[in-house]
């Protein structure tokens, strides 16, 4: 399925570094104006990484940040600009909207940043599966670059809040809520959420994973299966979403995500489910993996969802915003820029071929799962975070879980109303 099965983080040799940005490094006159949705405290530490190796080869950098944890405002935002013949230099974005975008007729021929990533070998420092995410014109040119892999099924916690109430990480749901019982009579929130519907998506994706299993959540968020979605298994997968709505504070509904961590680093609540962005945040305060916090995947059978933060590079015109396309691109794929920059925003490294050992132990086990997860068939790509299904297709899903989690919805009947909602999608 990933080529990353033979080309293990630890194994793969490639030539790396004979070019890492060299053929398009020197970008003066290079102009970018880079929109984006990297706000919170660990997002805008590590992209500052790349604004300041822009600068440092001669590239003007115009910020285009749009709020909003998921990049839900982000697209819409994007979309008005490329609808309206103005898309931006580079545009962070995932899945296959890139593809969708590039049967719009909107970003190339000619795809200028293949060039740079035929010269830097872009082929041999990916994965199949990552590269062809970043791949248009039926997948043969690069159009976008990749930064990063983020892991999304995440248990993160307080670890002071959990020795001092007894708790170990759980190792499977039940346990979970067990210790979130515990928690809870002990006057604790048990789970910092806040429910914005990718937030609710985003840890809806991890439970299903976890109690439907790899073959379930496949038949579901990547085949659009209508029979796995009204399914028993199903139904119990929005029973454990209610489990862990009792879980969660009153002031949960609109919260952002990073707020919510905020909770778990003060300790005001316990856990919380989250990409590894969240690393970013604990990091940036300066905390430390089993020291400050733990993490620990949810509980499934070895899978791992995957979520690719990447650029998109629309057709353009005008040669310092064609520079300043293959700049980034360049910068972005460099060796040391992924290793940096992964070390602020919580991920690993997209490239197969950076050395993980300044890593901590959170990253370290989410690069051997990925390897471990890609040969036994649990690496599937997040819906959540849009690396799988349209985005229409994505929205029905998330609608009917947000509207689930936020209400009293029977478990049944949101199985019913998915299956229906998807179906008018396809
Ligand atoms: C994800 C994105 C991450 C992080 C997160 C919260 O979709 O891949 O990089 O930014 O949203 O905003």
């Amino acid at each position: 399925m990933l080529n990353q099965t033979v080309k293990t983080l630890a194994g793969f040799v490639v030539s790396a570094g004979l070019f890492s940005g060299a053929a398009f490094a020197g970008g003066h006159g290079a102009q970018a104006e880079v929109l984006h949705w990297w706000t919170s405290g660990g997002e805008a530490a590590a992209l500052k990484v790349l604004k300041d190796d822009f600068a440092k080869n001669g590239g003007e950098w115009k910020d285009m940040p749009v709020a909003g944890g998921g990049g839900d405002a982000a697209m819409q935002t994007l979309k008005a600009r490329v609808v309206a013949g103005d898309p931006p230099t580079a545009a962070q974005i995932k899945g296959p909207s890139i593809q969708a975008w590039d049967d719009e007729g909107v970003v190339g021929p000619p795809y200028h940043v293949d060039e740079v990533a035929k010269a830097e070998n872009w082929d041999s420092l990916l994965s199949s599966q990552v590269a062809n995410h970043m791949k248009c014109d039926g997948f043969t040119k690069y159009c976008a670059a990749p930064v990063n892999i983020h892991r999304i099924d995440w248990f993160w916690a307080n670890k002071k809040v959990l020795d001092a109430n007894g708790i170990s990480m759980p190792t499977s749901w039940d346990e979970f809520n067990a210790a979130a019982r515990k928690l809870q009579s002990a006057g604790i929130i048990p789970l910092a959420h806040g429910s914005q519907p990718w937030q609710d998506a985003t840890v809806f994706e991890a439970v299903a994973l976890g109690i439907g299993g790899n073959d379930f959540y496949k038949k579901v968020f990547v085949d659009a299966d209508m029979s796995a979605m009204n399914s028993p298994t199903m139904i119990k997968v929005f029973d454990q979403m209610r489990t862990l709505k009792g879980f969660t504070d009153e002031g949960s509904p609109g919260r952002d995500w990073n707020v919510a961590t905020g909770m778990v680093m003060e300790g005001k609540a316990a856990f919380q489910i989250m990409g590894d962005w969240a690393k970013g945040e604990f990091t940036n305060a300066g905390m430390k993996p089993g020291i400050d916090f733990y993490c620990l995947p949810t509980p499934s059978d070895h899978g791992y969802l995957y979520n690719v933060d990447s650029f998109i590079f629309y057709s353009m015109d005008g040669q310092s915003k064609i520079k300043g396309q293959k700049l980034l691109g360049s910068l972005m794929m460099g060796k040391n820029f992924q290793k940096v920059f992964n070390l602020y925003k919580g991920s690993i490294p997209a490239r197969l071929d950076v050395p993980m050992d300044e890593f901590d132990m959170c990253a370290k086990g989410s690069a051997s799962d990925l390897n471990y997860s890609a040969m036994t068939g649990g690496l599937q790509p997040s819906f959540a975070h849009g690396m799988t299904l349209s985005l229409a297709t994505k929205g029905a899903i998330q609608d009917v879980v947000t509207e689930h989690f936020n209400s009293n919805m029977s478990s049944k009947e949101a199985a019913k109303r998915m299956a229906d909602a998807v179906q008018d999608t396809l």
